[in-house]
């Protein structure tokens, strides 16, 4: 594969780009950790069940490009690619994935580029998570660049059905049999539902200690 390198001044070879994403993953795997380990000291509870990270290939990133009619230069991925770093973080509950959204939105030295809350506002398919691009300052040892990162924050419940729906999607290519599409839907509602259920139950036994 060959990419026109030296286009832009801040990141200039393939092996740069996964040297800084890998590096923007560092970080905001780092913030999580503390923020993850300050939860649970003060409130004795962890709002994170567990974290995802990975960095697209290479053939992954000249897809996409390739899909919005871009050229496959490292200036058009670094420009164009939000999600060359992707974390996903899954939490137990939905008031979690907000409150991690939060604290991560409080945070100076992360820009929020975008958000979609796909949990407030579910894709047709039923689909719910929370989204994020947020970029991180990187240092190396003679500049400072700026990384994007993809965060998506949802539920176990919410990644169950994602991660079926993904599998579906592609072992079909193209089209998605509209009985499939309903159950899947079907089963989008029950996700919705027993998350709220869980939500509420966890809140009541959450009562009861105090009581005590
Ligand atoms: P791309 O889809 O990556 O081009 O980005 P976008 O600008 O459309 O952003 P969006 O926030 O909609 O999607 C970003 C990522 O979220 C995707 O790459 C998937 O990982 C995930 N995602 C979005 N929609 C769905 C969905 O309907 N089902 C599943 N399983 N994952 C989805
Ligand atoms: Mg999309």
């Amino acid at each position: 594969m060959e990419y026109r390198g030296k286009e832009t001044s801040d990141i200039d070879s393939w092996k740069e780009v996964r040297l800084v994403y890998s590096s923007a993953l560092k970080e905001i795997g780092t913030k999580l950790e503390i923020l993850n380990d300050e939860f649970q000291h003060v409130h004795k509870y962890n709002p994170i069940e567990h974290i995802k990270s990975r960095i697209k290939t290479s053939d992954r990133i000249v897809k996409k490009l390739k899909k919005h009619g871009y050229e496959s230069t490292i200036e058009n991925m670094v420009r164009y690619v939000n999600d060359i770093a992707g974390v996903r973080i899954i939490c137990s509950f939905t008031t979690d994935v907000y409150r991690i959204a939060q604290m991560l939105e409080r945070q100076r030295d992360l820009n929020i580029m975008d958000v979609k809350d796909y949990i407030r506002y579910p894709k047709s398919s039923g689909y719910k998570s929370y989204h994020m691009i947020v970029s991180v300052p990187i240092y190396l040892s003679e500049r400072r660049v700026e990384a994007k990162v993809e965060i998506q924050i949802r539920t176990v419940a919410m990644d169950f059905w994602a991660s079926l729906e993904h599998k579906i999607n592609y072992k079909f290519d193209v089209n998605v049999p509209d009985y499939i599409q309903n159950e899947l839907f079907a089963c989008a509602k029950m996700v919705s539902e027993l998350d709220e259920k869980m939500l509420s139950l966890n809140e009541e036994v959450k009562a009861l200690d105090l009581d005590r």
